[in-house]
């Protein structure tokens, strides 16, 4: 199925501009996610088999996750669970709604498997977001899995007031979620990255427990990390994680470096300003995955992503220490069987084993 889409449907897909195509096929998914029956006819062809994680008191009916970037208005919620994803990461939302950078702003770098972006968090603002999650739940179309927000920072609040912006986004988008990532880690906002300094993001984690003091649900949060911080900046935050109950550790996001290539087409497009994804981020991903496994003793959840593509780079990430894993660049480019081609293998290797669950499996090659 995915050597079908690979070679009849993507070029096809792929011979217009990659941010039309997106919405164009997010109104698609859009039109499946209203319907009950189009999700089940979707669910029969693309379902994955049940590899289920328990994680942050949630349970997870499989490892892979939809990134963030790919639905950051919800316009597509319940498709994501009938492609077989085992839970969703929305967003980012910003407290105030904005148009994000001028197009084009994504580039696809065809022959390595890749993809530049610098969209700037464009997305309809905390508020309509969760206007958009409540008419989900009213038409009784929110999935059986567990459903994150990815939260970004306004492009207009400064730095110093960014813990205020963060809190705002989570009070309105709070009641619907069941996890939050505080993304300090986009390359595409002007200095965010600076918030991933230990003083600035124990600001933004206090802000945000504020918000949900005394509340009986405590909401899991997260963090997302840039794979371009060195080990140093990455323990810096690991020693926040305990006293700011962070609930886990989202590596990575898109990277700045850019690799060597020969090939023409991409040489043009790793030389636009903007993030990283897909093949050429897979290993440093996992090294930071790995990195963070071994500082925390193997304490601290870790979602994987970067440059996932299939079931042995799953395996990878997994063995280096994540519990969970994401797909954006690798659902582009080996389109919507990923879910269920990942989940068959990784139950494979499992068998092959002798093992039944996942977690066992979760840091073995980083451990000793
Ligand atoms: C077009 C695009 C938009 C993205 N937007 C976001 C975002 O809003 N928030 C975020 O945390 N990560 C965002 N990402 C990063 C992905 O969530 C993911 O961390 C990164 O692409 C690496 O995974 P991949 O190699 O599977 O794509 C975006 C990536 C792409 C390609």
């Amino acid at each position: 199925m995915s050597w079908l889409y690979r070679n009849t449907l993507r070029p096809i897909l792929f011979s217009q501009d990659a941010e039309s195509i997106h919405n164009r096929t997010m109104r698609m998914l859009n039109w499946v996610g209203r319907q009950e029956l189009r999700c089940d006819a979707m669910h029969s062809f693309l379902g994955a088999p049940e590899l289920p994680v328990e994680l942050f008191g949630l349970r997870f009916p499989n490892p892979i996750g939809l990134a963030a970037g790919m639905d950051k208005n919800a316009e597509a919620l319940p498709a994501w669970a009938a492609m077989g994803f085992g839970f969703t990461e929305l967003g980012a939302a910003t407290w105030h709604a904005q148009p994000g950078n001028p197009q084009p702003r994504v580039f696809r770098a065809i022959a390595e498997d890749a993809i530049v972006n610098r969209m700037g968090f464009n997305n309809l603002g905390a508020e309509t977001i969760s206007e958009k999650l409540a008419e989900w739940k009213r038409l009784n179309r929110w999935p059986k899995h567990p459903v994150g927000m990815n939260l970004g920072k306004s492009k207009i609040t400064p730095l110093d007031e960014a813990a205020e912006d963060y809190a705002n986004s989570f009070r309105v988008l709070r009641p619907h979620l069941d996890f939050f990532v505080v993304n300090v880690s986009s390359p595409n906002t002007p200095n965010l990255r600076q918030l991933q300094d230990k003083k600035a993001l124990d600001e933004i984690f206090s802000a945000l427990h504020e918000v949900q003091r005394g509340s009986t649900r405590q909401t899991p949060i997260l963090v997302k990390v840039a794979p371009d911080l060195s080990f140093e900046a990455l323990d810096e935050i690991l020693e926040l994680t305990g006293p700011q109950n962070i609930a886990g550790i989202v590596a990575t996001n898109t990277t700045i470096s850019r690799p060597t290539s020969q090939d023409l087409a991409a040489q043009k497009v790793y030389s636009e300003t903007g993030g990283l994804s897909g093949r050429p981020l897979n290993a440093r991903s996992t090294e930071v995955i790995r990195h963070l496994y071994r500082q925390s003793k193997g304490a601290l959840p870790i979602i994987g992503v970067g440059g996932i593509f299939d079931a042995a780079d799953a395996w990878e990430k997994i063995a280096a220490g994540a519990s969970l894993i994401q797909v954006y660049t690798g659902l582009v480019y080996e389109g919507p069987t990923i879910c269920r081609n990942i989940v068959t293998g990784l139950l494979e290797r499992l068998e092959e084993r002798g093992e039944v669950h996942l977690h066992k499996a979760v840091g073995c090659d980083a451990r000793g």
